[in-house]
């Protein structure tokens, strides 16, 4: 299998503590800027009632669900609180000239 970079946002586009909706082939994605700076992508809808992660709520490195308050860890995707409880993907990002990109499988 192979993989291929997506650029997605521009880095200063998201405030510290933030997180944008990012639409590519049919598919939404949640770019999240944590309290320290860092991004992460990570799959855009909840594992639970299929809300949009990026209309949620982030703090430090937990995103919380706007639907029913389900919350996970932006670093590793696991299922931190109630009612969610299956973990979503999150990708490996990195920031490439002010551009944040993840690694997609094809
Ligand atoms: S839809 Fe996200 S916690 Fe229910």
């Amino acid at each position: 299998m192979t993989s291929e970079w997506i650029v997605s946002c521009d880095e200063a586009s998201i405030a510290k503590d933030d997180v944008a909706r990012f639409d590519h082939l049919g598919e939404t994605y949640a770019v999240v800027r944590m309290s320290d700076g860092v991004c992460n992508v990570m799959d855009g809808l909840c594992t639970h009632g299929k809300a949009h992660l990026a209309e949620g709520f982030v703090d430090g490195t937990t995103i919380e669900c706007p639907k029913h308050n389900g919350r996970f860890n932006v670093l590793t995707g696991e299922a931190t609180a109630s009612p969610a409880r299956v973990a979503t993907r999150v990708y490996q990002t990195r920031i490439n000239d002010s551009k944040i990109e993840f690694l997609k499988d094809k």
